[in-house]
């Protein structure tokens, strides 16, 4: 017998940039970056961004087309920018990977070009799929519009639709070109999708870094005040934590078991499925840090002043800690909205041993290998007894704080803003 053995050894190097005004015709930001690398000028961009943001920041198509020509000597156009649904149904829909993949093709985009995908976590998973798997990959520009794919999704190497009823079901790890966070987007954000990427940072600080728990603790207030400041501070931290967890954690394409950064996921993953998507991730997530949080503090593994700093700080952000949905069924284990079957499909999306982390402090976590049915309902009992009163926030607002902050500041983009609300 013969073999022949292959040893290949890749690097992605990618770098996330923070910048406010990015389509600004005088920023010159995201020419620098499509011209990192020579090639031949000007470099073709095909942008398709997310029909929310368009709807709540009109202006932003004619300024790409500006800043294009602006900036003719070194980027054009490949197309009028293609613009697709915002949220969820985006990654449901086949229809809108091949509307970005024909735009590709009839666009000419190569692998020299760029797709530049505007939007939330889920435009940004549907179009980097689309250009992951056009010319087998051409090159992705990932230009986050929410909290939490500023922070979180959208710095990461992975992309994904929704398939055969499964949840991020076809994907690739793709690695983008380039990421570039502008907080101007922010300001348009409805204030659960404001709100729901702070779990992401309350997450990361809690398995990485106490002094970043403690900063967010004493920002929380300005947080839920949306101030601008804290907020860019947080996304900042959080997103280095993930980059930098991505690329020295040993498992980029996640090839094993272990998921530091999916702690509190098991349940999130069950809690957005069973609450027919009601929650939104970050929501989920909350849920699920207080849960796993409350678990490892009735194993005795972690100690009850830091329990105890962790669900405050998530309901002084406005989190709620318990839905209805992680009582029903708990003890009917066949039945497929029982919350504990979300750790069989937690361990089988990822394959290999289950592996759930957990927190022995904060900043500390610990990995285990199975969770206790019992004591996870205890923890369940305990959220349901904390439950406020009444609702932890008021009405749905959108940037209140946000606007007269941009106005103090004499930005712009005011007025459509306001005309948004
Ligand atoms: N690839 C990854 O590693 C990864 C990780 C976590 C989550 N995700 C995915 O991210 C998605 C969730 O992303 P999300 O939380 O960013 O929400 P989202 O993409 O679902 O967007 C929520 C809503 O906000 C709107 N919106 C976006 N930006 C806006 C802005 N600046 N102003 C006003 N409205 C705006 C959108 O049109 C949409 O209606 C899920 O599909 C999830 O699976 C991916
Ligand atoms: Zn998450």
């Amino acid at each position: 017998m013969q073999s022949i053995r292959q040893d290949i050894a890749v690097r992605f190097e990618y770098a996330v940039h923070f910048t406010e005004g990015l389509f600004d015709a005088d920023n010159p930001l995201l020419r620098d970056v499509v011209c990192a690398h020579p090639t031949q000028a000007p470099v073709r961009l095909l942008v398709a961004a997310d029909e929310g943001v368009c709807r709540h920041h009109p202006g932003m198509l004619h300024a790409v087309e500006a800043y294009a020509r602006r900036h003719a000597e070194a980027l054009t156009l490949a197309a009028r920018p293609l613009v697709v649904p915002g949220g969820e149904p985006v990654k449901n829909d086949p229809r809108h990977v091949e509307a970005v993949q024909s735009a590709i093709h009839a666009g000419a985009v190569c692998r020299h070009s760029y797709v530049v995908a505007v939007g939330g976590g889920a435009v940004l998973d549907m179009v980097g799929y689309a250009a992951a798997t056009a010319h087998r990959g051409v090159r992705l520009l990932r230009v986050p519009t929410t909290v939490l794919s500023q922070n979180d999704s959208g710095v990461g190497v992975k992309n994904s639709v929704n398939a055969f009823g499964t949840k991020n079901f076809l994907g690739t790890f793709a690695p983008p070109y380039a990421v570039i966070n502008d907080s101007r987007f922010l300001c348009t954000l409805g204030d659960r999708d404001w709100r729901g990427g702070i779990s992401e940072a309350v997450k990361v600080a809690l398995i990485k870094d106490a002094a970043f728990f403690d900063s967010i603790e004493r920002g929380a207030e300005r947080l839920v005040a949306r101030e601008m400041p804290p907020m860019r501070a947080l996304i900042y931290r959080c997103a280095e934590l993930h980059v930098r967890h991505i690329g020295s954690g040993g498992d980029p394409f996640e090839m094993g078991s272990s998921r530091p950064l999916d702690f509190g996921h098991w349940a999130a993953h069950k809690l957005e499925q069973t609450t027919g998507y009601r929650l939104r991730h970050g929501e989920a997530v909350a849920i699920g840090v207080a849960l796993d949080s409350t678990y490892a503090y009735l194993k005795g593994l972690l100690p009850e002043p830091d329990w105890r700093r962790v669900l405050d700080l998530l309901q002084r952000l406005g989190f709620a800690l318990y839905a209805a949905e992680l009582d029903e069924h708990l003890h009917e284990r066949s039945h497929p909205a029982c919350l504990l079957r979300g750790l069989a499909e937690f361990r089988e999306h990822l394959g290999g041993e289950l592996t759930i982390m957990l927190l022995r402090g904060i900043g500390e976590a610990v990995e285990v290998h199975d969770m206790d049915q019992e004591v996870v309902a205890a923890a369940i009992a305990i959220l349901r007894a904390r439950r406020p009163a009444a609702a932890p926030t008021g009405p749905e607002g959108r940037g209140a704080q946000c606007a007269s902050a941009a106005a103090q500041e004499g930005v712009p983009w005011t007025t459509h803003r306001a005309a948004a609300q």
